[in-house]
């Protein structure tokens, strides 16, 4: 099944910035979107938006950390609309800090977020995809996993490990199963919101103020590899500002 119209994808992350705008522009393109995320208020908000211009979305309150919660998503997809053709894996954080700090708790959080709430993703949707003989995962990654600079040694990590999760899992999937991953630069959104170093918070509020482009942006992109036919499998997309170094 090519283009976007009538799939059904589930976004986790959904409630802002990168997840919202693919949610948006995903749904008025005629996908059904099931979005995750813990702010119930933003997702109900951004649900009867989606309605209001008449899309189809269902949220329902997710947790990353926990297992469950991603499989009630992915069953939520299922139960509701009797598929799931894509899950993004969008949820991340990005509270970021010398090693020297040993912000030990940051270091655990980003895991368990930014690489074991995509496993659940994973978890959720693989043996879906495997029963109905399709299905494309969408990771968000990062270009600080690209070039990796001073401060974000364990973001950039979280997101390589997805990186090297996601190839074993296009390596494993077979001929039936699509894995894309997207890295993008400097994107306004609320990630520095995330960062509980507050100069460093304000530091990735400059740069993103300097340079950063829309999240409608990351969304084309993902929307450009699930609109390809079945057959061709887009691996990887970095997008960044022109401007960033
Ligand atoms: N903005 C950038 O410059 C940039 C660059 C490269 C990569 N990225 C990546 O892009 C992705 C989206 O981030 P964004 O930039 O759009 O930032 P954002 O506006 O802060 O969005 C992050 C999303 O993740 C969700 N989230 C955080 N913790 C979660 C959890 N435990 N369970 C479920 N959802 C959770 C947030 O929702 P709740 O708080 O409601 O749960 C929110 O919807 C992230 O993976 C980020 O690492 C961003």
């Amino acid at each position: 099944m090519a283009g976007i119209a009538g799939k059904v994808i589930a976004i986790t992350g959904a409630s802002s910035g990168i997840g919202e705008a693919a949610a948006r522009l995903l749904a008025g393109r005629g996908a059904v979107v099931v979005l995750g995320a813990r702010r119930s208020d933003r997702l109900e908000t951004l649900a009867a938006s989606i309605a209001s211009k008449g899309g189809q979305a269902s949220f329902l309150v997710t947790d990353v950390r926990r297992r469950d919660d991603v499989a009630g998503l992915a069953n939520l997809a299922t139960a509701r609309y009797g598929k799931l053709d894509v899950l993004i894996n969008n949820a991340g954080i990005a509270p970021i800090s010398p090693l020297d700090d040993l912000r030990v708790d940051d270091w655990d959080d980003m895991i368990d977020v930014n690489v074991k709430g995509v496993l659940y993703g994973i978890a959720a949707a693989l043996p879906v995809f495997r029963r109905q003989g399709f299905g494309h995962f969408v990771n968000t990654l990062s270009t600080a996993g690209i070039k990796i600079v001073p401060t974000m040694a364990v973001y950039a990590g979280s997101k390589n490990a997805v990186r090297a999760i996601s190839e074993g899992l296009r390596q494993e999937a077979g001929p039936s199963l699509r894995v894309t991953t997207i890295s993008p630069g400097y994107v306004d959104t609320e990630l520095p919101s995330s960062m509980t170093d507050s100069a460093l918070r304000e530091q990735g509020q400059a740069s993103m103020k300097a340079m950063a482009i829309p999240a409608g942006a990351i969304a084309e992109a993902m929307a450009f590899a699930i609109a390809q036919p079945d057959n061709v499998d887009v691996g990887e997309i970095v997008i960044r500002p022109t401007a960033q170094a």
